[in-house]
């Protein structure tokens, strides 16, 4: 952050003395207007519910250029992570700011491997839910259970505990969201097999059982392990923004995470995958692609409360770059599988043509963001529509954790506490019951 040669002057039109304020450069991107002292000088707060012009930190992980369609982890194009990296190689940067060489890699993954078991007493955690329980439910209870486990890793002002909270985080979420699924379909339990890659592990552990063997397709391998590196992180979004809120009072990774896997689960934010897939089978169910225009109609009518899911972004006014890769793996996944004339794949390209033309969307600049093909490629794979949202909170993980290690290191972090602008009742006096 380098302070700017130009300051931000605020003038009243009261007649109160104006106030200077700082100005900071970032690397790239707009500069911000440093309001830190504005309350102190002036008495006055900013306000801007929804941050729509507020940084609420300094972060050195991931940028976004909305304008542009750009989204680069540690300074790399997401497009090129996506085709030279793998996931592993992803972590390795987003926590650590480099992509490691081949010895790196290779003892990093180790590293992540040796902790992919949970103990074994969270087989009975689980147990106290519902079988029809929505994954995220139990994830968020899951994840913050983790808290009661791992005691020895839980001082978050200790950067050893953190580093280990954030490998522990990383091993531990597939095998989390794989008992989640397992329990909902009464399944038995697969114990993590360490010499499968992630995203191997990740598809051994939800669709072997343990009476005959389970080959990874390699086709299906590739693109779990692309829609893992394509969630890893997206800068301050509502989840992390979560975590870091969380995790600035000083509570323990685990339960900060717990608030972010609790953030995603909406429809606005993780939970658009969800609701896109739900959407298109509707549209199917009322006659699909000749059901569209009508459909449409209906998502430009303010009254209706319909959106078009997976469409729209607060950051992106362009093509998320996210939803480019994903329409690649959704054609790869649906090739190798014979399913080439999926009717959701074909609707969804359909809609996406109409709304990239259409006066409403172009005018709003309304994009396909990452949900709007992952719904079909997950779908696609044999994943159950209500554990999309927890996959996603699976790949995002290390966002949130790195995002959390960033903040707890940067001297300028304080507990978040952000002010109001109070609009109910001023001072009243109790009334006795008998007079109210
Ligand atoms: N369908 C129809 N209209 C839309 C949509 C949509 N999907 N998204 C935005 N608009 C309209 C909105 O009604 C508003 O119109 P107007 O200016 O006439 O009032 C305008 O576009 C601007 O939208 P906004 O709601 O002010 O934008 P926002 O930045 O507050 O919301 C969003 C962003 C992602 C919540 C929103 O676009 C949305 O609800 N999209 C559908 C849900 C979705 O796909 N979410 C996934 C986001 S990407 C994955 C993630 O990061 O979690």
């Amino acid at each position: 952050m380098k302070l700017a040669d130009n300051k931000a002057t605020l003038s009243f039109s009261n007649g109160s003395p104006s106030v200077d304020l700082p100005v900071y450069h970032g690397n790239v991107g707009p500069d911000v207007v440093d309001i830190r002292k504005l309350y102190a000088q002036t008495g006055m707060f900013t306000y801007d519910p929804g941050f729509l012009s507020t940084a609420s930190c300094q972060s050195a992980i991931t940028y976004i250029d909305g304008d542009k369609g750009e989204l680069l982890y540690r300074g790399y194009p997401i497009e090129q992570l996506a085709t030279n990296c793998d996931f592993m190689e992803t972590c390795h940067l987003l926590l650590y700011g480099n992509l490691p060489n081949a010895a790196g890699k290779t003892e990093f993954t180790k590293r992540v491997t040796q902790h992919t078991m949970v103990n074994e007493q969270m087989q009975f955690f689980l147990r106290g839910f519902r079988r029809d329980a929505h994954p995220m439910a139990i994830m968020t209870g899951l994840v913050g259970a983790l808290s009661a486990f791992y005691h020895d890793s839980t001082d978050i002002t200790n950067p050893e505990h953190r580093d280990i909270s954030a490998i522990r985080l990383i091993a531990k979420m597939p095998t989390l969201v794989a008992m989640a699924y397992k329990y909902t379909v009464g399944q038995p339990y697969m114990y993590p097999k360490n010499e499968l890659s992630y995203a191997g592990n990740f598809l051994h552990m939800m669709f072997a059982t343990p009476c005959e063997p389970y080959v990874v397709n390699p086709v299906i391998e590739r693109a779990m392990d692309r829609i893992f590196t394509l969630h890893a992180d997206h800068e301050q979004n509502a989840s992390t923004s979560t975590v870091r809120l969380c995790g600035s009072s000083g509570t323990n990774p685990f339960a900060a995470i717990a608030a972010g896997v609790a953030c995603l689960w909406g429809p606005a934010h993780g939970g658009a995958n969800e609701a896109c897939l739900n959407m298109l089978e509707d549209i199917q169910r009322m006659g699909g692609i000749s059901k569209v225009g009508e459909f449409m109609e209906k998502v430009k009518d303010k009254n209706s409360g319909v959106k078009l899911m997976g469409f729209g972004h607060r950051v992106y006014k362009n093509y998320d770059p996210r939803a480019k890769l994903m329409q690649e793996t959704c054609k790869e996944v649906l090739g190798a599988l014979g399913l080439e004339n999926d009717p959701l794949f074909k609707l969804a390209m359909a809609l996406e043509k109409i709304a990239l033309e259409d006066d409403y969307f172009v005018q709003r600049k309304l994009y396909p963001n990452v949900d709007f093909y992952s719904g079909i490629v997950q779908r696609a794979i044999g994943i159950p529509v209500p554990l999309f949202t927890a996959i996603f909170a699976l790949a995002r993980t290390v966002g949130w954790i790195a995002q959390l290690n960033e903040m707890i290191g940067d001297p300028e972090y304080k507990i978040g506490r952000p002010r109001q602008l109070f609009t109910g009742s001023e001072r009243r006096d109790v009334q006795p019951i008998s007079q109210r």
